[in-house]
């Protein structure tokens, strides 16, 4: 079976999108899955930094401007079920203008032999343009419970619809239980209709995790937003 393309989308930034991205591709790879994680937001990227990867030789950006092989910009570390494919993060003025991604299906291609899952942290905020560069991709969008960020995330929904791309759900971030202002669930699914709807639970560990540059689904199993990561990977792996 080729791999299964999942794009992780938000309609805004610092809803965690990369946060999102990371853990479920961690969490999916400890479930046995062999995982691909590929850092495809070219103007922001942070992923390597969530793995505390640094000083790295090649990025995706070398791959699309053909400095280096796909092979040569793909790590791996313990987990031998986990691959990255990084970005740079750029210095300030350095020209990323998007058309470089405009290949990235060829290289994707390439891979959907090799892996299970293709999990890919997209361009800051949503670029529908992007994900209709790859061939059968599965979009996750992630939001806040908040009424703009549901807002947002709901117009999203549609455009993907109307796209013909397929949506695996909608993710909850920084569900914070005690804030009654924040939006239920139920209020949530009622506005969006998305199926399959998944929360994370607002948790401090998370800044602890960026800290010391290991995924919060490794260095605290146990906090709260990793028990929700690790039960929505299950639920991925089963969809
Ligand atoms: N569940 C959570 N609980 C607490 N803080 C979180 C949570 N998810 C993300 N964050 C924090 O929110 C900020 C933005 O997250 P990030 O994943 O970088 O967002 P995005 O990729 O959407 O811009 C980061 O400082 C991150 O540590
Ligand atoms: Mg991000």
């Amino acid at each position: 079976m080729p791999a299964k393309i999942i794009v992780v989308m938000s309609p805004k930034g610092g809803v965690g999108k990369t946060t999102a991205a990371v853990n479920i591709a961690t969490a999916i790879s400890n479930l046995g899955k062999k995982t691909l994680l590929i850092d495809a937001n070219l103007e922001t990227p942070h992923v390597a930094v969530y793995y505390g990867f640094v000083g790295f030789k090649y990025s995706l950006e070398d791959v699309l401007n053909e400095r280096t092989k796909i092979e040569e910009a793909i790590y791996t570390g313990d987990n031998p079920n986990f691959h990255l494919l990084p970005s740079r993060v750029a210095k300030s003025g350095t020209d990323r203008s998007a058309h470089k991604l405009i290949n990235i299906n060829l290289y994707i291609n390439k891979l959907l032999g090799k892996y299970d899952f293709i999990v890919i942290d997209s361009k800051p905020s949503y670029d529908i343009e992007f994900i209709k560069l790859i061939k059968e991709a599965n979009s996750l969008i992630i939001s806040n419970p908040d009424i703009t960020s549901i807002i947002e995330a709901k117009k999203l929904k549609q455009e993907l619809e109307d796209a013909g791309i397929s949506i695996l759900g909608l993710v909850i971030n920084k569900v914070n239980t005690r804030i009654k202002e924040q939006m239920t669930k139920k209020e949530i699914e009622e506005l969006t209709r998305i199926s399959n709807i998944w929360e994370i639970r607002e948790d401090n560990k998370v800044y602890n995790a960026l800290k010391v540059g290991i995924p919060l689904v490794i260095s605290s199993p146990k906090s709260f937003a990793a028990r929700d990561i690790n039960s929505i990977a299950k639920q991925i792996i089963r969809i």
